[in-house]
């Protein structure tokens, strides 16, 4: 981690924006439209509770992306997001999460190359 961001990826394998959309907008696994609203024109219900997820690629370069999802709480202590891969350096922490975060390695870096691509 360096300042707001984590520059290494998570997963071996880069992320693919296709599954990091489904990702972002399935109820069960992502849960981010409970709070966010984006360009998902299918979704019907979109929370109100978080910043629209439009131009989140052009607020913020990947590694402030990748810091966001794995652990909001780094950004901001106080934040209602959960932390969806919460990293302490490069080992996790957490011990309710220790050995299952919400998201894999590899999903949260699926969400940031789809958050990438929102660019306006
Ligand atoms: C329980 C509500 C909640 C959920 C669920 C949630 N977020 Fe957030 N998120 C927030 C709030 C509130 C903020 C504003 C920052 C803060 O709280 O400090 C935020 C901030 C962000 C930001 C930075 C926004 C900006 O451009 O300033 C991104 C990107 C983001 N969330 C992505 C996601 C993604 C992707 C998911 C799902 C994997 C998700 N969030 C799930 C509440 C949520």
């Amino acid at each position: 981690m360096q300042g707001d961001a984590i520059s290494q990826a998570l997963s071996a394998t880069p992320g693919d924006a296709q599954r990091g959309r489904a990702i972002v907008a399935n109820r069960q696994l992502g849960l981010c439209l409970l709070c966010h609203t984006g360009p998902f024109p299918e979704e019907r219900f979109q929370g109100n509770l978080a910043p629209d997820l439009a131009g989140a690629g052009a607020r913020w370069s990947m590694g402030q992306l990748r810091l966001r999802i794995a652990d909001a709480q780094r950004v901001n202590p106080a934040t209602i997001m959960p932390s969806y891969h919460r990293v302490d350096g490069l080992t996790r922490v957490g011990a309710a999460w220790r050995d299952q975060p919400l998201l894999t390695g590899q999903q949260v870096e699926d969400v940031v190359a789809f958050l990438a691509t929102l660019r306006e």
